[in-house]
């Protein structure tokens, strides 16, 4: 590792700023569509980021621009092409990871402490209740398990999830309330960094507004905040800041 490298950046900027939570610099991101001749797409062009305690970046573009693919990155799901992400972990002795190349069980160390994410849609777990599926990040973290099921049965009652249904699977729940229960358990263990898919896209406005009220309850905790809102109401509410993402081009994969 050199001083100029970019570990050592984010090594340095980490120490220097005690309030960045996650500093993303030239993120991108091609997908090769091998079966259509070779092309790939340039979904992320460079995207750089920071974001510190108490900030809730909002990513804006239009449909295909990338901001599912860039949260996606950040999680670590989908592994970027090229530039770095870094996330602070006190665990490290630089006080972040890297997530690009990082190991998984480190990734999933960061995911458990640090790092929550709201997909738009819920993935459903067979048999296990909605009550379980909300406290189980809290479980994970040794919390004892009537304490969690406490704090997601008052998450749910907050989300107005109907108490008849916490103790049934959600495969059979409409997609407002397995949005609703996805948002409970994406926003129950207070992750200190919060990434959020369009949480609210199946809502309605009553909901929305408890949505838009926990996210801001976040922040203001000190959370730092990644998301993509599609209406302008909840945008407006929970923005500190605006990052727009540009469509994509089709480009020519260059050969190996
Ligand atoms: N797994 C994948 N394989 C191939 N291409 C992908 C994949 N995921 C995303 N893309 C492409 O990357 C581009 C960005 O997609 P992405 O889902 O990030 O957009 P978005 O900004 O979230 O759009 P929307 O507002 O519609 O949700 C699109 O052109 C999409 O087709
Ligand atoms: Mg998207």
């Amino acid at each position: 590792m050199t001083l100029n490298s970019p570990v050592s950046a984010a090594a340095r900027a980490f120490a220097e700023r005690p309030a960045l939570m996650l500093r993303a610099e030239d993120v991108r991101k091609t997908f090769t569509l091998h079966g259509q001749g070779g092309i790939g797409i340039d979904a992320l062009a460079g995207v750089s980021l920071d974001v510190a305690r108490g900030e809730c970046v909002v990513l804006v573009g239009p449909s295909g621009a990338g901001k599912s693919t860039f949260l996606r990155c950040l999680y670590g799901n989908y592994l970027a092409s090229g530039g770095s992400i870094a996330i602070r972990d006190d665990a490290a002795p630089t006080q972040h990871l890297e997530i690009t190349g990082a190991q998984p069980h480190d990734v999933l160390r960061l995911r458990r402490n640090v790092v929550g994410y709201v997909s738009q849609f819920l993935r459903v777990i067979p048999r296990v209740s909605a009550l379980d599926i909300v406290a189980a990040p809290l479980v994970s973290r040794g919390v004892d398990e009537e304490e969690a099921r406490a704090r997601a049965a008052a998450l749910l009652e907050r989300l107005n999830v109907p108490q008849r249904l916490w103790p049934l699977a959600p495969a059979t729940f409409s997609g407002g309330e397995q949005q609703r229960v996805n948002i409970a358990r994406g926003l129950i263990a207070q992750h200190r960094v919060l990434l959020l898919d369009e949480p609210t896209a199946s809502l309605d406005a009553e909901n929305r507004e408890v949505v838009a009220g926990l996210i801001v309850e976040a922040r203001e905790r000190g959370a730092a905040i990644v998301g993509v809102f599609h209406d302008e109401d909840t945008r407006e509410r929970v923005a500190t800041r605006v990052l727009a993402l540009r469509a994509p081009r089709v480009a020519e994969v260059e050969a190996a």
